[in-house]
């Protein structure tokens, strides 16, 4: 009984609907779920307070990055080239939390669609995937942010997203959220729009960030 349920949640990351052009990547995008290790958690997009939510984000974080540590038995350096089990702690709990925390902030308020995280593992690999709704004009948004910061040179980025927040003091967020996680984590990131429905249109992304650990 348990795989259809499985094979359910997991539907909403991997699957293939392309016969209406109704998926768009961008990135770079894993679109086979693993078969080693993997775990996912549901958020209800009840109306609790941001604030609350957010603290509440830090906790699934932490959570998922004490979770996934534990398939790791290297607690110290064995060679410079492997991340100790603590770096791997820190790198994935960042990691969610930036994630989890635009899912709230930019999901779309008016429809009943969970927040979806999906953490899976593959010997060397950690793939964190996020799947929220989003408004038709927040789509947009988010289409032209990522051709940005995909066409731009990431200090000329960085820089530029310092100016935008100099100037309006008015912003939901820095702008610097994907930046830091592809160059401080070294991590791949990508993302799928997809349309789940017509009528009324109800568009969800998925946010996927790669790290090598
Ligand atoms: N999960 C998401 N759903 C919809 N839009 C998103 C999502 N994540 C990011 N975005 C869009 O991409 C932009 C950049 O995100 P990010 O780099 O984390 O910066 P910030 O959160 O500080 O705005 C956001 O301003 C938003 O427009
Ligand atoms: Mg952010």
């Amino acid at each position: 009984m348990m795989i259809p349920i499985i094979n359910n949640i997991l539907e909403r990351f991997f699957a293939k609907d392309d016969r209406l052009n109704n998926t768009q990547i961008f990135g770079y995008f894993v679109e086979e779920p693993l078969k080693d290790e993997h775990l996912t958690l549901g958020f209800s997009p009840s109306r609790i307070a941001l604030k609350k939510r957010w603290r509440n984000n830090g906790l699934s974080a932490d959570f998922i990055a004490e979770y996934l540590t534990t398939f790791f038995p290297r607690d110290t350096h064995e060679d410079s080239k492997t991340n100790t089990k603590s770096e791997i702690k820190s790198a994935v709990s960042y990691i969610a939390n930036e994630l989890l925390e635009n899912a709230i902030k930019y999901c779309d308020a008016n429809v009943e669609y969970p927040i979806t995280l999906h953490l899976e593992l593959q010997s060397n690999e950690v793939r964190i995937f996020i799947n929220n709704s989003v408004t038709a004009s927040g789509v947009e948004k988010f289409k032209s942010f990522i051709k940005e910061l995909s066409d731009s040179n990431p200090d000329e980025f960085y820089l530029r997203q310092l100016e935008k927040n100099a100037e309006d003091e008015n912003n939901d967020g820095s702008g610097l959220g994907f930046l830091t996680i592809v160059n401080d984590y070294c991590a791949k990131i990508g993302w799928k729009f997809q349309i789940v429905q017509h009528e009324p249109d109800l568009i969800a992304v998925t946010t996927m960030v790669q790290l090598t650990v």
